[in-house]
């Protein structure tokens, strides 16, 4: 069975409620004929209760950037997975680079979160990518193999099913340096091999991989046209209805 497009939009620290409602409402305009294509938008927790109100109804899903892993608690500042559950939430991005960089999150935080996600039935998209000089000191599968070995540890394969890995080269983030088509391929194709050696060709062959990192309009179809590429997760493509639109269309294989 062929793997899905998904492509997700990660809106990091932008828009306000009021801002999300106008942008979902027109976004779900631009893409509501688009069925081949799964389409998510991530909006900081504040503005989720807008985004999913105007999603409601429309082929537009909505998730979250982050969980804490305790089910309640004394984590103040945290959002647990049922609360985001209970807001209507799909989705949830888990070990952006961000996190990991400025707030301290490791592949054991990552592991711990991605179970707190799958046992309140959300759909967890999982980041791993390497630094620059990772990749320039030819590093770059080494360090893969490590975040997918400990953030996945535990995971049984029939879970591994309902995971999205997004493959987000950390230098290419936010910089307008997009990895060549080839070269995320290559990569991509080398974290499906490491996903068939835990868990089984048969389960490998079903996780959707997305590319993430500069990703836009313009270099979507190149992208999403290598065979290993499922989709994308996209920042700042994914702020504006127009170029988050023409994306996802030009996503469609
Ligand atoms: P970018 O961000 O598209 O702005 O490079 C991607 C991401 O961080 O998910």
């Amino acid at each position: 069975m062929a793997r899905k497009v998904i492509i997700a939009g990660n809106w990091k620290m932008n828009k306000t409620a009021t801002e999300a409602k106008v942008l979902v409402e027109e976004l779900k305009a631009k893409v509501k004929d688009i069925t081949s294509v799964e389409i998510v938008v991530c909006p900081p927790f504040t503005s989720i209760d807008a985004a999913v109100k105007a999603a409601a109804g429309s082929n537009v899903k909505v998730g979250a950037q982050n969980i804490h892993w305790a089910e309640n608690g004394a984590f103040t500042g945290e959002i647990s997975a049922q609360m985001l559950k209970d807001a209507g939430v799909e989705y949830v991005i888990i070990g952006h680079s961000e996190r990991r960089q400025y707030f301290g999150e490791t592949d054991e935080t990552v592991n711990k979160r991605l179970k707190a996600a799958l046992a309140a039935g959300l759909k967890p998209i999982v980041c791993i990518g390497e630094l620059l000089d990772e990749r320039e000191g030819g590093h770059t599968q080494k360090v893969l193999f490590t975040q997918l070995e400990g953030g996945l540890s535990g995971i049984t394969g029939e879970q591994m099913e309902g995971i999205v890995i997004a493959y987000e080269p950390v230098w290419a983030i936010g910089t307008g340096k997009t990895a060549t088509p080839e070269m995320a391929e290559e990569t991509h194709c080398y974290i499906r091999q490491q996903l068939g050696d835990m868990f089984g060709q048969e389960v490998a062959g079903k996780i959707r991989i997305q590319y993430g990192g500069s990703m836009k309009a313009d270099n979507a179809a190149s992208l999403v046209a290598q065979k290993n590429i499922d989709g994308g997760l996209i920042g700042g493509a994914s702020l504006k209805a127009d170029s988050f639109a023409d994306l996802i269309r030009n996503s469609i294989k």
